[in-house]
């Protein structure tokens, strides 16, 4: 196994992540673990990561010293690199300028860890890598017994190889996606240099969850608040493998969801996995509460305050329950500041159960908090969800809520959601003859939106006055920007006619154009 040692880069968890895409299992651990810690962790290779702070004289930050007793094959990625180079007896200065970003680093000297690794098929190009880096110090001086592997024209010493130690560091930064050959080089590290098999995977790591899942609980009881969605299915899956029915599962029915849902929920969760799950159909409940109210961020603070108050009802009836379980994934542990700064104004609140565990005095298990979205998403798989639930476009958690505009109503509601469920089957059953997938696979998240004004419409000989209905289909892979998804006219047209005619109240159906920003994605 391979020792991540992290100094505080945001990026420490990519890292992880292409370890585990070249199947060699890792674990992250703080930079100043003590050396007894790393030699009974006995790592096969260590990894010291980047740093938040852009300049080495920022802090103090060193690996421990362990790490070089070790004899293992050690990189060092920029602020790592910085630390090799100062604790191994070279220098490192301040830079005059900041290099940030996209730039070609020239490779030296036939190291093993870029031997035949490039970019450019052009001769003049050879040996060059497209990388990305993000620094303000540079290493002036080597240490003793290291070569020259890397260079730019700001950055004489880009790279650096000890390789009789098996010592290699980098300036740039070959986790993230725009070093192009970054993959590829991590993994030569990790399996042909620390000679790592490759035999990990997904069901290697749902061993080691639920070995860890039993461990933290023991004999306690927890409850996990299911949403239907992709994140807390997938956790609740794993956590019901590891303790069976010390898990008890709520699964809140605002009144809000789309078609079927509560039904599928139930049927894949009590049904076929056997897990104890608490329907609780509080929809008269919401939908009392949200009467008359049409300001947007009043509708979801009523959903979120009154999600709470149910679940938290509904937790105080187990007496026995110790841990509340959440689906908390990576990218909600960085967006909510669990490792980055303050986040920016409010734009709109979300809605999820962070609060709930003060309040109601429970421990938190959060077993997914190291994995990405397609990586859950492959968790899921391996633990027998299907497929078509695993990969549901992402729901909000105020559901149609923040998709019916203005004043809620029940019959909005309805009405919404058939619309809606003909717009998602038009999608799955379409498939692009380009790509061979279906237009659902294609697009990030689609849905209707139920517009409460009415237009006039003929049908038949009969006039009609009745509801619209906008769709809304985005591409984005990281729903933080999103462009409208270029739908083909004849499944929009399908669609509309499907849903005028099967839809009674509903008489014009729209398609909404706007990208991300300056519209978001949702209408509320
Ligand atoms: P916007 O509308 O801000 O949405 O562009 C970006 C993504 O976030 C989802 N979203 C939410 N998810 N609770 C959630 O769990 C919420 O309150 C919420 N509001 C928006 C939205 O569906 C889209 O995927």
């Amino acid at each position: 196994k391979v020792l991540i040692l992290d100094f505080g880069s945001q990026v420490t968890q990519l890292i992880a992540r292409r370890v585990r895409e070249a199947a060699v299992y890792c674990e992250i651990h703080p930079n100043d673990v003590s050396d007894d810690f790393i030699r009974s962790f006995a790592p096969k290779a260590i990894i010291l990561s980047g740093s938040h702070a852009s300049t080495y004289e920022d802090h103090e930050l060193r690996a421990p010293q362990a790490v070089w007793d070790a004899g293992v094959p050690v990189l060092g990625i920029c602020y790592g690199m910085f630390t090799m180079t100062v604790q191994l007896g070279g220098q490192v200065e301040a830079a005059d300028h900041r290099e940030f970003g996209y730039a070609e680093v020239r490779a030296h000297g036939h190291t093993k860890l870029l031997e035949g690794i490039q970019d450019f098929e052009t001769p003049e190009k050879h040996g060059m890598l497209k990388v990305w880096m993000s620094h303000g110090d540079k290493v002036t001086a080597m240490p003793p017994g290291f070569k020259l592997m890397a260079s730019t024209p700001s950055c004489p010493i880009a790279g650096m190889a000890n390789e009789e130690k098996r010592y290699y560091a980098v300036q740039f930064h070959p986790e993230v996606t725009h070093t192009v050959q970054g993959d590829a080089l991590l993994r030569r590290f990790v399996r042909d240099i620390a000679g790592c098999q490759g035999d990990w995977q997904m069901g290697s790591y749902i061993d080691e969850a639920v070995a860890k899942i039993r461990e933290q609980v023991g004999d306690e009881e927890v409850i996990l608040g299911l949403s239907g969605g992709v994140d807390s299915s997938v956790a609740a899956a794993l956590i019901h493998r590891a303790i069976g029915d010390q898990l008890t599962c709520v699964f809140v029915d605002h009144g809000l969801l789309r078609l079927n849902e509560g039904q599928m929920v139930m049927d894949m969760f009590a049904g076929r996995l056997h897990a104890k799950v608490v329907h609780v159909d509080a929809s008269a409940q919401f939908l009392g509460k949200l009467t008359g109210v049409s300001d947007p961020e009043k509708k979801r603070k009523i959903i979120g305050a009154e999600f709470v108050e149910v679940f938290q009802a509904e937790a105080k009836k187990l007496t026995n329950a110790k841990w509340l379980a959440q689906g908390t994934i990576y990218p909600d542990v960085v967006e909510s500041g669990g490792t980055k700064t303050k986040k920016a104004i409010t734009i709109k609140s979300h809605h999820n159960v962070g609060g709930l565990p003060e309040t109601l005095g429970l421990k938190l298990l959060e077993p997914l908090r190291e994995l990405f979205k397609d990586e859950v998403r492959a968790l899921g798989v391996a633990l027998g969800l299907p497929a078509d639930m695993v990969y549901r476009h992402p729901f909000p958690g105020p559901g149609l809520g923040v998709r019916i505009l203005g004043e809620i109503k029940k019959d909005y509601a309805d009405l919404l959601r058939r619309a809606d469920a003909i717009f998602i089957e038009e999608l799955r059953n379409t498939i692009d003859p380009a790509s061979g997938k279906s237009w659902y696979a294609l697009t990030s998240q689609a849905f209707a939106v139920f517009l409460p004004v009415k237009s006039v419409g003929v049908m038949g000989d009969g006039r009609t006055y009745d509801y619209v209905v906008a769709l809304r289909a985005v591409q984005t892979s990281d729903f933080m920007t999103a462009d409208w998804a270029e739908l083909p006219y004849a499944l929009l047209k399908r669609t509309s006619g499907r849903i005028i005619n099967e839809v009674r109240g509903i008489n014009r159906v729209t398609y909404d154009v706007s990208s991300k920003p300056p519209a978001t994605i949702e209408w509320e």
